[in-house]
């Protein structure tokens, strides 16, 4: 069974830090690269709405800009009744990056989990082996 808890607490963290004016639902991801590090990201909304961008988006960007690609493990929170589920988009970026078998674990801020994978996420997702 991996760790959570770092996990959990730089999700928490940087979910802090979400810029989210518009929707108000702050969001906090947390992913452990292949070397251990732990990336994290929060959502940043705009004014202009379709160019905001996730919070999972924003800690793979931070992966890949150290210069890794691959990822191990991944933790959402918000503040949300529920587990909040990530976006279609979130998903496909996520499976770019991670095996069908990396364990994600979607969270609310109150403590409440849900422990899923990129697989069970993104069922047949598209990868490079369509293109082949
Ligand atoms: N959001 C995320 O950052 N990640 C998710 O998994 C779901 C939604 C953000 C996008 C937007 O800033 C706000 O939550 C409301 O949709």
């Amino acid at each position: 069974m991996q760790q959570t808890s770092d996990l959990r607490d730089a999700a928490l963290s940087v979910r802090e830090n979400a810029h989210a004016p518009y929707s108000k639902f702050k969001v906090g991801a947390a992913i452990r690269a292949v070397s251990g590090t732990i990336y994290r990201g929060c959502n940043v909304e705009n004014v202009a709405y379709p160019e905001g961008t996730c919070a999972e988006a924003g800690a793979i960007a931070a992966m890949v800009a150290s210069g890794e690609t691959a990822l191990t493990q991944v933790y959402v929170v918000a503040g949300s009744p529920s587990p909040v589920p990530p976006c279609g988009g979130c998903r496909q970026k996520l499976a770019e990056f991670g095996s069908g078998d990396v364990s994600v674990t979607l969270a609310t801020v109150d403590g409440i989990e849900r422990a899923t994978t990129i697989a069970d996420l993104l069922p047949g997702a598209f990868d490079a082996g369509h293109m082949a």
